[in-house]
């Protein structure tokens, strides 16, 4: 029997209330355990999750199934927590690992994470997170993919392949688990970049820019998808019929269920969207929120509600049918629940250290390398180490880690001291050294390690300023004026605008918070071993008066170009979208198009020519844009359609193709139909949305 008729069958077999039950999305930690075992037996919730550190009962979650178990339905309770870039071995933040431009291997660290995860119980995860930002200062731009709709939808498939698996039957296996894509939609566009500040977004935008990665999670087949605590156009999001049953299930087509974010039920009462806590609960049953997250609402008064007639039980079953769907789809019935481990004893398997490694590496993006500062000269003598990130450990793991384990990370100066047998290295813990650095002769080159606590980034940590936390600029000017080199590292959770140290620092390697395989990374990109594997998924503005800046905003044909301008900084960014150097250097050369003309229905291939001209082989990052040159809806002046990450030896050359067809020229007009329009197209390739070569094509009108 299939999962639907399954689900059908069980369905049948519920009272009302039993139902209800599993549109509940409970919390559990030490003080309610008891009574919450009592309410799992009953029934009462199909979905719990914790924040709480229960290694002193490390049996918990088996309990918790079982009680679910014994329910009179028998149906199993899903476990979900906030796995969002790791479990015990952690990855890269959102941001950084986007920066590799690689969903291969996204979706082989997301199926890491699955297996350790789902070791401990963990069916469910509260990711990815698919929030588009164009603002720094928001401190969840930590947790997304970066700006831009095409490279975040790329990175949303690989996240939930590599959770669920890519074929429907996958999630049922022991180390698989369920996606749950957020927060829909718009949240990255919180007004001033104040968390859960409203949002105002045009419809064109929020089709095109925002919804399409969303789309490809679906279609990648996330079973779950949570819809924000914030407001957009006028409307709570997860009160909207518009947001959540019109785009997520009818344009979306998600199969699967619709969870809201934590609390925004209660909080409709304080929107003054509801009168009282009732009535948010009937506007948000009704809206399409399948289970709610801990508002305690649901459980309250929805059953009231139905036999009130104001939530149709039809709305209930459609809610219930989408949950047990998905629980069978997981397998929940015959799912092993394991003990939680002893974190103490964890090790780090080799497949775990060579992902996170790769990934580290590939997060982190050379922004500047003066004089090829980096990677060190062998035969420098003595470094002197700096800054408060040559230590750490947990430092690295970035915003969004419950369960990451450090004692498996060792710091980066003690990798250095390792690999780097031939030089002396120094460091001092706080403070620049007088003794150490005042004599000219003893040290001229300075590894400084700058940046943000995670804690700087995340849920409810934005900040106005966006430059270097204080004290450390001072440092890294001090140690230039004393004459010395200094290489910069920034381990952040955004990008930080660096104007005031760049003119004192020789090389800039920007790694973001990069996990367990961070220091590794780092340390194999400054010694030479490996080379800097990231690009910027997010330009990096001068100054925060920028923002919001972005690489492709709608291109503005107005033959006023120099309105545009601000009379006291430049409009240019400091460093762009898809940028970040290498050890080599590349040429692109020789676009073509295999096509001049297409219908619509047809594609276009484009090829370069790539070529290392540098003196050792390296990755290049070869990124494919277009611009729809005259449109009904004005579009942006560039957008990402392709990009391909490709090895080339010394000397060595080779043609790279794209192809672009109806999903990449095409567009949702106002009607929200996606269109392709006939006319001239633009394609750009190159290694940055700036550094590129062009040529054209047309889509005929038939
Ligand atoms: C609130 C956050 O916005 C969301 O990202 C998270 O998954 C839930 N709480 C559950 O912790």
């Amino acid at each position: 029997m299939g999962y639907e008729a399954k689900a059908r069958e069980i369905l049948k077999s519920m009272t009302l209330s039993e139902k209800i039950g599993q549109m509940n999305l409970g919390l559990i930690n030490k003080e309610n355990l008891n009574d919450m075992l009592e309410a799992f037996k009953q029934g009462k919730y199909g979905a719990y999750l914790t924040y709480e550190d229960f290694s002193d009962q490390r049996d918990i979650h088996n309990k918790i199934m079982e009680a679910s178990r014994k329910s009179r339905t028998g149906i199993p309770v899903l476990y979900g927590k906030d796995v969002i870039h790791g479990h015990f071995t952690v990855f890269p933040i959102g941001l950084g690992i986007a920066a590799s431009f690689n969903p291969e291997l996204i979706e082989k660290s997301f199926a890491l994470i699955a297996e350790e995860a789902s070791s401990e119980g963990i069916f469910w995860t509260f990711a990815p997170m698919l929030d588009i930002a164009r603002d720094p200062r928001w401190g969840r731009i930590a947790e997304g993919f970066g700006e831009d709709t095409y490279l975040t939808s790329r990175m949303a498939e690989a996240a939930v392949w590599g959770l669920q698996g890519r074929n429907p039957a996958d999630l049922g296996k022991q180390e698989k688990i369920l996606a749950c894509p957020k927060h829909f939609i718009g949240y990255g566009a919180v007004e001033g970049g104040r968390d859960a500040n409203t949002v105002e977004i045009s419809q064109h935008t929020l089709m095109n820019v925002y919804f399409p990665p969303f789309l490809a999670a679906m279609k990648a087949g996330a079973g779950s998808i949570m819809s924000g605590y914030h407001d957009l156009n006028g409307e709570p999001v997860s009160a909207s019929y518009n947001i959540l049953t019109h785009m997520i299930k009818e344009l979306g087509g998600l199969d699967g269920f619709i969870v809201s974010d934590s609390g925004t039920t209660s909080q409709l009462v304080k929107y003054r969207y509801s009168t009282d806590e009732k009535q948010a609960t009937e506007i948000a049953a009704n809206t399409g929120i399948d289970m709610d997250m801990c508002s305690f609402c649901f459980e309250k008064y929805l059953e009231k509600l139905v036999e009130e007639g104001k939530v149709p039980i039809e709305r209930i079953d459609d809610a219930v049918l989408r949950i047990l769907k998905v629980k069978l789809r997981l397998n929940l019935w015959n799912r092993e629940v394991e003990p939680l481990k002893d974190k103490n004893k964890f090790t780090l398997s080799s497949e775990a250290k060579n992902i996170s490694v790769e990934a580290a590496r590939q997060a982190s993006a050379l922004l500047m390398n003066k004089e090829s500062s980096l990677p060190l000269s062998k035969d420098i003598k003595k470094i002197y180490v700096a800054g408060p990130y040559a230590k750490a450990r947990r430092e690295y793991f970035g915003c969004w880690c419950l369960d990451g384990v450090d004692h498996v990370v060792e710091p980066v100066i003690d990798i250095l001291k390792r690999k780097l047998d031939n030089t002396e290295i120094r460091h001092l813990d706080y403070f620049l050294s007088e003794r150490i650095l005042g004599k000219d002769d003893y040290i001229d080159t300075v590894v400084y390690f700058a940046g943000e606590d995670p804690d700087r980034s995340g849920e409810r940590n934005n900040i106005a300023n966006l430059r270097l936390p204080e004290g450390q600029e001072e440092q890294i000017i001090s140690l230039s004026n004393r004459g010395k080199k200094v290489i910069l590292v920034v381990v952040a959770g955004r990008p930080l605008s660096l104007v005031r140290v760049i003119p004192h620092v020789s090389a800039i390697l920007y790694v973001f918070h990069p996990g367990t395989g961070g220091p590794e990374a780092i340390a194999q990109i400054l010694t030479g071993e490996a080379e800097p594997g990231g690009r910027l998924p997010v330009t990096v503005p001068v100054s925060e008066g920028q923002i919001p800046i972005y690489y492709n905003p709608i291109q503005v044909r107005s033959d006023r170009p120099e309105h545009l301008k601000y009379n006291d900084i430049t409009d240019k960014p400091l460093y762009c979208f898809g940028y970040g150097l290498t050890y080599t250097d590349f040429k692109v050369s020789d676009i073509k198009v295999d096509r001049n003309e297409i219908k619509k229905n047809e594609s276009v291939r484009v090829t370069v020519n790539i070529e290392n001209v540098g003196d050792r082989s390296g990755e290049a990052v070869v990124q494919c844009y277009i611009n729809d040159c005259v449109s009904s809806l004005l579009r942006p002046c560039k957008e990402l359609k392709g990009f391909k990450r490709i090895t080339l030896g010394k000397g060595e050359s080779k043609i790279v193709e794209f192809t672009l067809g109806e999903e990449e020229l095409g567009f949702f007009d106002h009607k929200g139909d996606f269109i392709v329009e006939p006319g001239s197209f633009r394609v750009f390739v190159g290694l940055d949305c700036e550094n590129t070569i062009d040529t054209y094509f047309t889509v005929l009108d038939e």
